[in-house]
């Protein structure tokens, strides 16, 4: 089974440890970056992601920020991403199994990394549990979702990007 990951530069370090846990349990993953600690921005690595998991080149995705909320709702955006900000296995297993969420998204500087370790893993082995109410659920939240054409030319955060690069944005 192939994993998704990603995150934004606050996190890298977690980010890591996480996906080396996971190739260490026998699953492959596909890094979709950051990869080092320059500023940079969630958007991009939630795209990314959700990306990898709607096209079928990762079955899933994990993707982690500071907080987890902004590349969750970055993840999200992504047509056919449901992805669920947890910070408990209760949840993590709950939005597998009722909603078949297919990204899970954690805060790096908010929950541990054994924990998110553990989560990741018992997200990525829990099994949807298709029923009529869970499927309907799922349809409708499908069909809330618009594409917008914009988001597949490769130059779409190049505005954000100038801006970094001229030290627009502070921490
Ligand atoms: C840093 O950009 C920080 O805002 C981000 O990692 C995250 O916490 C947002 O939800």
């Amino acid at each position: 089974m192939k994993i998704a990951i990603g995150c934004d530069h606050i996190v890298t370090d977690t980010k890591m440890a996480v996906s080396d846990f996971l190739k260490s349990k026998g699953y492959e993953v596909l890094d979709c970056g950051t990869y080092d600690f320059t500023r940079t921005h969630y958007p991009i690595y939630g795209k990314k992601v959700g990306e990898a998991v709607a096209s079928g080149k990762a079955d899933l995705g994990v993707v982690m920020c500071g907080t987890g909320v902004g590349i969750s709702n970055a993840v999200n955006k992504v047509p056919g991403i449901r992805a669920a900000l947890v910070r408990d296995m209760t949840t993590a297993v709950y939005s597998k199994e009722q909603l078949n969420a297919n990204v899970v998204a954690f805060g790096g500087r908010i929950t541990g990394q054994f924990l998110i370790q553990d989560i990741a893993e018992a997200f990525i082995k829990a099994e949807y549990k298709p029923t009529d109410a869970n499927k309907k659920l799922i349809e409708k939240l499908d069909s809330i979702e618009h594409a917008s054409p914009d988001q597949a030319d490769p130059h779409f955060f190049d505005e954000f990007l100038e801006k970094w690069k001229q030290g627009a944005y502070h921490d």
